[in-house]
């Protein structure tokens, strides 16, 4: 039997061991979240059982030794951990304590996000740039002042400080979430394995021997502490970290604009609560979010322990990542042909939801990350986005299975499957293949095109399955006598789901386009398309250059379209379509929308209060307007809103191209001027 004192070791032994991998190897071989557990099951062991703490145990220290690649540099002053809470009812019982200690309800708060990254501490004498360190033990960390000094984000000289003295300028290195795609994108291109998360690959950046190496990967800085260690008088005049903030925003160093500064609990959980609603409009992965007590007075007031300050607390947000095991790799086809592999799972519980399936992308993807059935891996579940397998966890001593190989035939119809040229993507290469048909009419009925409400991917295979169907065209002969027959269909549905197909006849043209899922036609291509070309007869005759002309619509699109549209299958289902009674046309425009913002391009960048970024395009779209994703000397003017990104900031500070805040969107969008 496994007693206290045996688990307390055990424990103590598997935490050294993964705070190795995570703070001094930068590979970490389990979740964030699963690392936290030990940690939270050998505090709550050493609380049960006083006798078992013993003073080297990884529950006192912050982070793990140093490696020996970069020489030792001493902090200034600790650099402390977080303690950390797992829902509301702790973060309100922390508060609480809080507000014991210091004899007042309406203590001011600062809530701001905990960037995924890594804690850096820069020193700063007499202004300049001197030393940069990482937490290290927290007394005694690695220095990487080369390093550092390649990035851009980390000023040579704080801005405006004239004084003398020696200053820390405390934050977090990161890499967004954007430039990590495209990082993992490019090494994807080139055959080379890929970095399973920003996290890692920031810390691994940063600790590079050749500082080249490091000014090569897109890493960014965001300040979230200032420590006088010596001397520049005037900021003894700062009392809070609201003007803490504010003097490092000055000095020259990005801080987090969507830090929010309240008093009193109830505030506290509302602000804590934004993070967790748009934690993944941020540009950046965030893991919780941090509430610290705003006035420095306070601050001393409560002190800390040996680990982490009693003024601030960590809560925590639900893990994105999870460990499990791969039973198998399967390969599904999709209405094009493609094949996606796709990983079966161990069912296991990832952002609140089962996962059993997630998917492996391409053939290139599998190999990149290595992973074989068998494997444990890290599923991800981040918001809506599918579930994807992000890496598999090296075992000591497992014997893996060889290495997968993508299947040579279609898992439904035995054709070949095909890769051509430099495409990521296999296909199905067999136009008669089921899977594809099958696919083809379940996204002809889906919401974005045809919205045939009832008839999903389940329906449709009974239908293909009992010879009703062959294609879409098809749907429109459905009667509510022969429907009614097959099974777990009465005849209340049948005729709802009659009505339904009947109603789709309506559909304009472009919903019809998108239904037929012609090669690069997107939504936007669908309705320019459909707008400029409103019969099915005009279109079928465009040339290509009079549709590459469109709004939107390039040379292959245009390509695609007039592909389409010679092919003499495609002509034959047009035509079953409009004798089967389809609309085909699309119906004038009814603008009931004031065009304000006709020939206006304004840029959006960062999340608006009440808009996706969707809608917030569609809302300028809607009004004559354009939405393009960067800014230049065309640009009316850019719409920004919480964490926005710098550099559409810093291009329209340069082109002089002006600034509306989320407030100043509504009367942009109804006036179609700048308040
Ligand atoms: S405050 C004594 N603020 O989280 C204050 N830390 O788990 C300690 N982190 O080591 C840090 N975002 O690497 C603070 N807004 C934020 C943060 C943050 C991320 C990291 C930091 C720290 C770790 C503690």
């Amino acid at each position: 039997m496994t007693t206290p004192a045996k688990r307390v070791a055990e424990l103590r032994e598997q935490i050294a061991f993964h705070a190795a991998r995570y703070f001094v190897e930068d590979s970490p071989v389990i979740p964030d979240a699963d690392y936290d557990q030990l940690v939270k099951e050998l505090i709550a062991l050493e609380t049960d059982h006083p006798e078992l703490v013993a003073e080297n145990s990884p529950s006192l220290r912050v982070g793990a030794p140093t490696s020996t690649a970069f020489s030792p540099v001493a902090h200034g002053q600790p650099m402390l951990s977080l303690d950390n809470v797992f829902d509301e009812s702790e973060l309100r019982e922390w508060s609480e304590r809080l507000v014991r200690s210091l004899g007042r309800e309406d203590v001011e708060l600062s809530i701001e996000p905990k960037i995924d990254g890594l804690a850096l501490s820069i020193l700063y004498v007499d202004g300049g740039y001197s030393v940069s360190a990482t937490r290290g033990d927290g007394r005694v960390g690695e220095d990487v002042t080369a390093n550092v000094a390649t990035m851009a984000s980390v000023p040579q000289r704080l801005q405006g400080v004239t004084s003398t003295g020696r200053i820390e300028v405390r934050g977090e290195v990161y890499i967004d979430k954007a430039a990590f795609a495209q990082l993992n994108a490019s090494l994807a291109k080139a055959g080379e394995r890929l970095f399973a998360n920003p996290r890692n690959t920031a810390a691994g950046s940063l600790r590079q021997k050749d500082s080249t190496a490091t000014a090569r990967r897109p890493l960014s800085f965001l300040a979230y502490q200032l420590v006088i260690l010596e001397g520049h008088e005037e900021l003894a005049e700062i009392t809070g970290h609201d003007q803490a903030l504010a003097a490092l925003d000055s000095f020259g160093f990005s801080v987090a604009p969507t830090v929010r500064h309240v008093r009193g609990e109830r505030a506290m959980i509302d602000a804590a609560g934004w993070f967790e609603d748009h934690r993944h409009d941020l540009p950046y992965e965030i893991d919780g979010v941090v509430i610290k007590a705003t006035r420095l007075a306070d601050r001393d007031l409560l002190g800390s322990t040996s680990r982490a300050p009693r003024w601030a607390i960590a809560r925590k947000l639900p893990p994105e990542e999870r460990t499990t095991t791969l039973l198998s790799i399967e390969v599904s086809i999709g209405r094009t042909g493609r094949a996606t592999p796709y990983a079966v799972l161990e069912p296991v519980v990832v952002a609140g939801s089962t996962v059993s399936m997630a998917t492996l992308h391409n053939q290139d993807q599998v190999r990149a990350k290595d992973v074989r059935p068998g494997d444990r891996v890290i599923v991800r579940k981040a918001g809506d986005v599918i579930p994807e397998v992000v890496a598999h966890v090296p075992l000591a001593g497992v014997t893996r299975a060889s290495e997968w190989q993508f299947p040579q035939h279609c898992p439904e119809c035995q054709g070949l499957l095909e890769r051509t040229g430099d495409e990521s993507d296999t296909y199905c290469i067999n136009p008669a293949c089921p899977a594809q048909t099958r696919e083809q009419i379940v996204h002809f009925a889906s919401r974005s095109a045809m919205d045939i409400e009832g008839l999903g991917e389940q329906r449709v295979v009974q239908l293909l399955s009992s010879g009703l169907i062959r294609d879409v065209a098809d749907l429109y002969a459905l009667g509510v006598e022969t429907l009614q027959e097959l099974e777990g269909l009465g005849r209340l549905s049948a005729t709802a789901l009659v009505e339904a197909i009947t109603l789709s006849r309506a559909q304009p043209l472009s919903r019809v386009l998108i239904g037929l899922g012609i090669r690069h036609v997107g939504p936007v291509a669908a309705r320019n398309i459909a707008t400029t070309f409103p019969t099915i007869d005009e279109l079928v005759h465009a040339s290509s250059d009079a549709l590459a002309a469109v709004d939107g619509v390039g040379a292959v699109i245009a390509a695609s379209v007039v592909s389409f549209m010679e092919d003499s299958e495609n002509r034959l289902l047009l035509e079953r379509l409009a004798a089967r009674g389809l609309l085909l046309r699309e119906p004038e425009q009814t603008v009931d929308v004031a065009q304000t913002l006709t020939g206006k391009a304004v840029v959006v960048t960062g999340s608006l209060e009440g808009y996706s970024r969707d809608e917030a395009e569609a809302a300028i779209v809607g009004r004559g307007g354009t939405s393009p994703g960067s800014v230049s000397k065309k640009t009316f003017c850019v719409v920004v809103g919480e964490a926005p990104g710098a550099s559409k900031v810093t291009k329209a500070a340069d082109l002089g191209i002006p600034v509306v805040s989320a407030e100043g969107f509504a009367f942009l969008l109804e006036t179609g001027e700048i308040s």
